[in-house]
């Protein structure tokens, strides 16, 4: 009988420093056919283990069609995440899905396209900004608005000179803490009618519980439906593929019925966002 939950082995083939505590590893799985096999939609993930720590789920960064090798950007957090940071490059991992409902390519193709992301949920978006710098003609309008603490906490910042040959793309920090010359504010500030075009459109979201309601709101005000906006939720989760009950949230299983949620099912969910 085939073990849902057995993991494939892949190899730390790169690491870099993001921030003071998030790094983005580059991984290769040890097995050229895991390598040809592993495809998923925008916002599945993976469950990630090493020797003596608990599995944590994570999202992917890099685009599905980057075959070689897949990335993940990782903020430290408890127990397993310092074990993780403490791996050195050729050190192994195991990973097993990709799990949970994602945002499929087609749903996004000839849209305008509105990304909008606070702190680590910047990561998963990253995936989608690499597959449409990939195949611009095939879509509208693509703004993203990022939203970090402070401009040493912004993610993935050397690339956005690259990003914005294909996106337009509008960072901004809670706070200034010197020797930034850009925006200031949340990034509920920066959505408008200027950064963000409603009409054929669809919205994704990322970012810290706090900012789900209060970006939604937003977007609603500037006319998005809640059907085209997508929402990537966290929750606390163990096995990934609906078996231990950990990540329910009034009767959904957020590891199968999600992680991505569009806010019209979000709305029904007691709880949940
Ligand atoms: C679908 C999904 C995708 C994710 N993608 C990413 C990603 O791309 N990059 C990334 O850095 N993190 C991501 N996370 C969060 C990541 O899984 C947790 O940070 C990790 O499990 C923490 O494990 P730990 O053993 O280091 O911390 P623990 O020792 O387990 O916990 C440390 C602290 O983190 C909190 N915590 C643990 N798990 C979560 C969680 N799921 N959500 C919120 N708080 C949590 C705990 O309550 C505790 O306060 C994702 C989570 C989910 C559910
Ligand atoms: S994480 Fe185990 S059921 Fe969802």
């Amino acid at each position: 009988m085939k073990n849902i939950l057995e993991s494939k082995e892949a190899i730390i083939s790169q690491i870099k420093r993001l921030t003071a505590d998030t790094k983005h590893f580059t991984l290769r799985f040890s097995d050229l056919r895991d390598r040809e096999k592993f495809n998923f939609d925008f916002g599945q993930f993976v469950m990630l283990s090493i020797l003596g720590f608990s599995e944590i789920p994570l999202g992917v960064c890099s685009a599905p069609e980057q075959k070689e090798n897949f990335e993940i950007a990782v903020r430290q957090a408890g127990t397993t995440t310092k074990g993780l940071f403490k791996l050195k490059l050729g050190d192994k991992v195991g990973i097993r899905g990709p799990y949970g409902k994602g945002i499929k390519i087609s749903a996004l193709k000839h849209k305008n396209i509105a990304l909008v992301a606070g702190g680590i949920g910047l990561s998963p978006l990253r995936s989608i900004i690499q597959h449409i710098s990939w195949h611009r003609k095939d879509f509208g309008r693509v703004s993203l608005v990022y939203g970090a603490k402070n401009k040493y906490e912004l993610l993935f910042s050397s690339e956005y000179d690259n990003w914005k040959k294909t996106i337009d793309v509008y960072p901004t920090v809670d706070e200034d803490i010197g020797g930034w010359t850009g925006r200031v504010g949340l990034v509920t500030k920066i959505c408008n009618p200027k950064t963000l075009k409603c009409e054929k459109a669809v919205a994704i979201v990322c970012g810290p519980p706090i900012m789900y309601k209060s970006v939604v709101e937003k977007l609603i005000g500037l006319g998005f439906k809640d059907k085209d906006i997508y929402l990537l939720l966290e929750r606390h989760m163990k096995c990934g593929v609906g078996l231990c009950q950990h990540c329910v949230c009034d009767g959904k299983y957020v590891c199968q019925d999600g992680p991505v949620f569009s806010h019209e099912e979000a709305k029904e969910i007691k709880g949940l966002i």
